[in-house]
């Protein structure tokens, strides 16, 4: 039984965990304003908000329902378009109208929602955090611009809301219905009663079942036969959350959303760039969906997180109900989407060392778009530096081949090496002998070559700024 409240109201259903929250929104509750535009996650028209009680407080994130299963809506408050409707237009609603950021209509549901999360939110607002709530909705008629007015005038209207808690706020400036205000305990009664009636924490120790994350992959690919399936649920299971550090290491559960790490204190204090690297990754929706070990699993030869933490080496956790073992992320591919896991196995941890002072990183992806798109070629280095000297290296590259490449003759070679223009020149040979990209929808195998090559320039001119790039080639002749 899966048992969540849609807007106002409880629900309780019988209908397989694996349906779309997105089906179940329109087909049985008749909500029709959230709209099915891609069914791929990319376009945004099917936004909803989740709201779940986090260490005791309600937070609202945004998620495509196109790939949401209802048996990850469990326990939570799912808000459609319908959700934060008034007698009248909303505040950001009218704001939409006020600056012509609307034309046909059919991707505002999904701008309104992703904005009304972001009133939400109560983190301090900002003009930028609107515009990134909104990252992930397309519009194809109406251009940005009028969007980004709105955005803006929205954000304005945030800015006074000073200590505020953002749902009185917003219930106040005619943001949201007043019904939120009430939602915070109901959903702590209702999670009371999920958990006395053993409705919460499904097991995944019952073989052969679908294991099923965020789900952002697995709905892309397998959408007609998901609903069908019998699915074990990892998203929500607590022995998988958590990022934390133990002296040097950090220990994270393999369910660690995108969205997740990004907001983990332990990654924003040893990466640096993290803010940067994690915009990179997909959508604001999508990365509050997308597991880590989701994206391990689905052995994406592409995948951003997989090639992150190869160039960190990062250790997994495999379990099955009997068994755990441990294997080096660069040990789990073993050819185009085969992988060193028996069935019944997931990852059920993820751990790596934590960069030193001396240690640097850095992760660099390219993409026919900047936002929401797969990478043409991605990756990442870790370097231990000590007077100019590599003491160690970690290269990674995605997109190269057809596994995620940890490129250990590469990292090897820099080992020992001083950093200078020709070692650059020679690593950029040498990478070129490890790879075996070829000519797809993403490009030629010359053009990734080449990229891989600006990439490793890029890697390095973030690093050790004061290198002359200009002498360093692009790709051997
Ligand atoms: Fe396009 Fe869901 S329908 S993101
Ligand atoms: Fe038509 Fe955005 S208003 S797609």
């Amino acid at each position: 039984m899966i048992r969540f409240i849609l807007n106002q109201n409880e629900i309780s259903t019988d209908m397989s965990p694996g349906t779309l929250l997105l089906d179940f929104i329109r087909y049985q509750q008749h909500l029709k304003g959230t709209k099915i535009g891609c069914r791929e996650g990319d376009c945004g028209a099917c936004t909803v908000l989740v709201g779940e009680t986090k260490d005791d407080v309600l937070r609202y994130t945004s998620a495509t329902s196109c790939l949401m299963a209802i048996g990850n809506a469990q326990g939570k408050h799912i808000v459609t378009i319908e959700g934060v409707n008034l007698t009248g237009l909303n505040a950001v609603q009218q704001t939409f109208s006020d600056e012509g950021a609307t034309q046909c209509g059919f991707c505002t549901p999904g701008f309104i929602v992703s904005l009304a999360g972001f009133c939400m939110s109560s983190e301090s607002p900002s003009y930028e955090k609107a515009i990134d709530s909104v990252n992930g909705n397309i519009c194809r008629c109406t251009g940005y611009k009028s969007i980004e007015r709105a955005a803006q005038k929205i954000n304005d209207l945030m800015s006074v809301r000073g200590k505020k808690p953002a749902l009185q706020f917003a219930v106040e400036h005619n943001i949201i219905p007043e019904y939120f205000l009430g939602i915070e305990e109901r959903l702590k009664a209702f999670l009371r009663e999920l958990e006395s009636e053993s409705l919460l924490g499904v097991t995944h120790s019952q073989a052969p079942v679908k294991f099923l994350g965020g789900g952002t992959d697995l709905y892309v690919q397998q959408h007609d036969t998901m609903p069908y399936e019998e699915i074990s649920f990892l998203y929500d299971e607590k022995e998988l959350k958590g990022i934390v550090q133990k002296g040097n290491e950090c220990e994270m559960g393999a369910a660690a959303t995108v969205a997740d790490i990004a907001a983990s204190k332990v990654f924003i204090e040893y990466f640096p760039g993290l803010e940067k690297y994690i915009k990179l990754v997909s959508s604001t929706q999508i990365r509050n969906m997308a597991t880590a070990g989701g994206n391990f699993t689905n052995a994406s030869p592409i995948g951003d997180l997989t090639i992150f933490f190869l160039a960190l080496n990062a250790q997994l956790v495999l379990a099955n109900a009997a068994v755990k073992r441990n294997i080096a992320l660069k040990g789990f591919y073993k050819g185009y989407k085969a992988l060193d896991k028996q069935p019944g196995e997931i990852i059920e941890k993820i751990s790596f060392t934590l960069p030193a002072k001396d240690e640097l990183f850095n992760f660099e992806k390219v993409s026919k778009r900047t936002c929401l798109d797969i990478a043409s070629v991605n990756s990442a280095i870790r370097v231990k530096i000590k007077d100019d000297t590599i003491v160690s290296a970690g290269l990674s590259a995605g997109g190269v081949g057809p596994i995620p490449l940890y490129l250990a003759g590469s990292s090897e070679y820099l080992t020992g090496k001083k950093v200078s223009v020709e070692l650059v020149n020679e690593l950029i040979a040498i990478v070129q002998t490890e790879i075996s990209p070829i000519s797809d929808a993403r490009g030629s195998e010359f053009y990734k070559r080449l990229l891989l090559s600006q990439l490793i320039k890029a890697h390095f001119l973030k690093l050790f700024p004061a290198l002359s790039l200009q002498k360093i080639i692009s790709i051997p002749a």
